[in-house]
């Protein structure tokens, strides 16, 4: 399932992204800002179990979370997406992925793995800001099912639709959340229009 959350403050907020003149700062507040709006939409289906609780004025059957949430942001740029979305979901555990793109074969190399033991018994959050060719994303989705992980969101901030094809195709059973669906990929896999490097945005770097 692809879900593009369309709405007011997160096209608005990554507008502000995606303006050249946008600084590192202010860049990764937005995306700060943005991962929280998001992580609202993505939980809306987390399992929940019942649970009692004495209010001041009785007792109230309700609920809370049944599964542990892990965030697993794809370095580095996913790890702009991380606080925003810890947050929200404070009890969230959080894993690592290490991938970078070559620049000229666009494929992800793999430089670092770092997981919670219980991914099987958990529900996954890979967090990468671009989908691009999908590259990424899909080498994340493979390296954490190997471990265990079934229950799994990628939330993304801009998709090119090239990578979210990738993904529905390899991986049918990932819901894709997306803050915009942009028009396609350059000549050097680059989203269109996009909002340029989100690693290099995000950390300053060249
Ligand atoms: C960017 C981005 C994704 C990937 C998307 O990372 O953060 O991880 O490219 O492209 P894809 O869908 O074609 O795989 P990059 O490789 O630039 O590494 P960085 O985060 O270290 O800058
Ligand atoms: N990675 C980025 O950071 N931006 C893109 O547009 C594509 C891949």
């Amino acid at each position: 399932m692809l879900k593009v959350l369309d709405h007011p403050l997160i096209t608005h907020k990554l507008a502000i992204m995606r303006d050249v003149a946008t600084g590192t700062k202010d860049f990764s507040q937005q995306l700060d800002e943005i991962a929280s709006l998001m992580a609202y939409e993505v939980s809306r289906d987390l399992p929940v179990k019942p649970k009692d609780v004495t209010t001041p004025m009785g007792l109230c059957h309700t609920y809370e979370l049944s599964k542990k949430v892990v965030l697993v942001p794809i370095l580095r740029a996913g790890m702009g997406m991380t606080q925003g979305i810890r947050n929200l979901i404070p009890t969230a555990k959080v894993g690592f992925i290490g991938l970078y793109r070559n620049h000229q074969t666009l494929e992800p190399v793999e430089y670092y793995a770092k997981f919670p033991s219980d991914l099987a018994e958990s529900v996954v959050m890979v967090l990468d800001p671009m989908l691009a060719t999908g590259g990424s994303a899909d080498a994340a989705i493979e390296m954490i099912k190997k471990r265990g992980a079934k229950n799994i969101k990628l939330v993304c901030l801009v998709g090119a639709p090239e990578g979210v094809k990738v993904i529905e195709e390899h991986h049918p059973d990932v819901d894709i959340y997306l803050a915009a669906l942009d028009s396609h990929l350059n000549e050097v896999g680059y989203i269109v229009p996009g909002l340029g490097d989100a690693g290099d945005r995000i950390f300053g770097t060249k």
